[in-house]
């Protein structure tokens, strides 16, 4: 290992001593992850940053997924490869990857992050590193809730709520370039942005509300939650699959308006990554970025994520 980014086996990191408000957050020291067999440790250039961020910062998953105090916070992460372990073949020393990290083993808001070696693949020759460390939890979420989940089709229908948010600006993306027709709802400023990205019908819901104009839906692929997710059942043809990465299925609307209402089953590993990856050289997805951020700026990072207002993905340069 180099510099003196890692002196004595030391980092900078992001860390929560207590769940709590954006206050919480602490720039500080922080020991670089241990390494063993089957790992891969990353000196991290960008980290992702993502709504679930700050959900484990507030505790939302505490009892789901306790963390070990101090924690440090953060999933999504690109880099170079700084060291291997001694049975690891897909990578070696120099190489760019991107990745999830493990965050109750040690988050991406670190300058050192060590995960599995089955969980990174190498930055898209087509992604800048910056870029690729947006991709994991929004592509990869996505990809899950659109096609494992759902099983969306070529020549089906899909209606995307939160079109501009991170995950539905990949889910509009990766729904057309496999053939479906794509509406989404996102609020008027944002309109011609998810156009352009190829959605075919894109609906204000703050001034029309997106149940009145669209209609017979193969796939509701639901980002938003609470009383959209709720009026998205509505949308559905006859036996049409609904799945919400910010809510549970809802037995009585399934009932009521004869649907499938499925739980999102979210895996993202190194496989789903190099696929993705191919999408992006291929042409077929590209990356949104809302804003940059320094490791000593994560708090305002953070409240953004927390406004529900971001229009794309955010990033976090780790120096
Ligand atoms: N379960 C999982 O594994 C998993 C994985 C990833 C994400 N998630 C969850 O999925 C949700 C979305 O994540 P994300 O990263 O896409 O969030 P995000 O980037 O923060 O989403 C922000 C976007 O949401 C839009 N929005 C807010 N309220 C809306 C509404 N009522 N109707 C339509 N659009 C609305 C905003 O558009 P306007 O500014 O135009 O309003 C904004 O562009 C979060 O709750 C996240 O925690 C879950």
């Amino acid at each position: 290992m180099s510099g003196n980014k890692n002196n004595k086996g030391m980092m900078k990191a992001v860390r929560i001593h207590e769940y709590g408000n954006s206050d919480v957050l602490r720039y500080e020291d922080a020991e670089v992850p241990q390494v063993n067999g089957n790992d891969v440790l990353v000196r991290v250039e960008y980290a992702g940053v993502n709504p679930m961020d700050w959900k484990v910062r507030e505790g939302y998953f505490k009892e789901a997924i306790p963390l070990k105090m101090p924690a440090t916070l953060g999933i999504d992460f690109a880099g170079t490869v700084e060291k291997v372990g001694d049975k690891v073949k897909r990578f070696k020393p120099g190489d760019k990857v991107f990745s999830r990290a493990d965050f109750t083993r040690g988050g991406s808001y670190a300058e050192y992050v060590a995960v599995d070696a089955n969980q990174p693949a190498h930055v898209p020759k087509s992604l800048s590193v910056k870029e690729a460390a947006t991709v994991p939890v929004a592509y990869g979420t996505a990809y899950n809730g659109l096609f494992t989940t759902a099983g969306l089709k070529s020549g089906q229908k899909v209606l995307i709520t939160g079109a501009s948010g991170g995950v539905g600006i990949a889910a509009v993306q990766l729904a057309k370039s496999a053939g479906a027709y794509v509406a989404g709802t996102t609020s008027a400023a944002n309109v011609p942005m998810v156009k352009s990205l190829g959605a075919d019908q894109v609906i204000d819901y703050t001034s029309t509300d997106f149940s009145k104009q669209v209609s017979g839906m193969d796939v509701v692929f639901d980002t938003v939650g609470g009383d959209t997710l709720d009026r998205a059942y509505a949308v559905l043809k006859k036996g049409g699959v609904i799945v919400s990465t910010a809510g549970q299925p809802n037995a009585s609307l399934e009932a009521k308006y004869g649907v499938v209402a499925r739980p999102l089953k979210n895996v993202t590993d190194g496989k789903l990554l190099e696929d993705l990856a191919r999408l992006f050289d291929n042409g077929k997805l590209k990356v949104v970025l809302e804003k940059e951020f320094t490791m000593s700026d994560i708090k305002a990072a953070h409240d953004l994520s927390q406004s529900r207002k971001a229009r794309g993905k955010i990033v976090v340069r780790v120096e």
